[in-house]
């Protein structure tokens, strides 16, 4: 058994400031490589390297997510993956659980399999923006309840602050009203 009261001898004191060094050190590495790490498996070539086959790209930039007057493209990860730090550390556990299914799915990297269950996988997707109220898309869309834009249609503004008015319990979250916004949403 380990005698707690030694710690806290004089000779004590000089291994439990080398032990917080060396903590600290190591925590401080650990914080840029993990950094580093979550960056690099941010960009569309990452989600891309298991969904290779599957036609989402394409339907980003032929949706108003990719195809717009302003040359904004939008990132998967932007839409799909809460950027507040611990939410994102939680998906990303979550995405690499999809290793198991990229490896156990038959023919997951294939059309024929996201037609197939294109419902279902979006009903999955929109569960998880469901349980985070959306926030993916306020973190740009942020004039959409307060001090909207004078160019917003009458008819968006109106909708929007009715659900604004609401008890924030009652109030749809943004997917609800907006299937769709970058792929095909499936019919049926
Ligand atoms: C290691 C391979 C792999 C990588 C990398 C990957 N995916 Fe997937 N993804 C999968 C698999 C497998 C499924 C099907 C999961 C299932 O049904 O269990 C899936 C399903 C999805 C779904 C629908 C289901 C859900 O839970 O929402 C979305 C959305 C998605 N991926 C987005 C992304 C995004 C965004 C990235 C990049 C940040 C990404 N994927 C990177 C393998 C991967
Ligand atoms: C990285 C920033 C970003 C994110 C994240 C984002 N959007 Fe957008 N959104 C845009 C841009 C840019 C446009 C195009 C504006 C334009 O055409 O003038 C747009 C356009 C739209 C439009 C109008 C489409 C049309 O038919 O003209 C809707 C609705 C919309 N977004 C909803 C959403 C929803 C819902 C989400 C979350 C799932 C989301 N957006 C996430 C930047 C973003
Ligand atoms: C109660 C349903 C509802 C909710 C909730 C909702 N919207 Fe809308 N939104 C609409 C309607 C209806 C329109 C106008 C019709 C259209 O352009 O599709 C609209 C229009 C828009 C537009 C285009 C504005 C324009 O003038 O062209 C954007 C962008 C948008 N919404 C984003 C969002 C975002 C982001 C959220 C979540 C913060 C959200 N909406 C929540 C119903 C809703
Ligand atoms: C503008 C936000 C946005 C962007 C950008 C975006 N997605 Fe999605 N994605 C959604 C939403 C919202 C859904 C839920 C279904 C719906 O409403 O269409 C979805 C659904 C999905 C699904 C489930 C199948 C389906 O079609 O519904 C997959 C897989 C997926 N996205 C992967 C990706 C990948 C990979 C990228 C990047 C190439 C990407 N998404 C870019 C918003 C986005």
């Amino acid at each position: 058994m380990m005698n707690w009261r030694a710690l806290f001898k004089p000779s004590a004191k000089y291994s439990i400031i080398a032990l917080l060094a060396v903590g600290i050190v190591v925590g401080v590495v650990g914080y840029f490589a993990t950094q580093t790490t979550l960056h690099a498996t941010s960009q569309d070539a990452f989600c891309m390297s298991c969904h290779s086959q599957h036609s989402l790209k394409d339907e980003v930039m032929s949706s108003p997510h990719g195809n717009n007057r302003a040359g904004i493209v939008v990132q998967c990860q932007q839409c799909h993956i809460a950027q507040e730090p611990f939410q994102y550390l939680k998906k990303k556990i979550i995405v690499s659980k999809d290793v198991i299914g990229f490896l156990m799915i038959d023919n997951f990297n294939t059309q024929a399999w996201l037609d197939e269950n294109r419902k279902e996988q979006a009903e999955l997707a929109r569960d998880y923006l469901r349980s985070i109220d959306s926030s993916t898309c306020q973190n740009c869309h942020n004039r959409i309840y307060e001090n909207q834009s004078e160019n917003m249609s009458k008819m968006a503004v109106r909708m929007h602050s009715n659900n604004f008015k609401k008890a924030p319990e009652d109030r749809k979250t943004c997917i609800d009203c907006h299937k769709g916004v970058a792929h095909p949403y499936p019919k049926g």
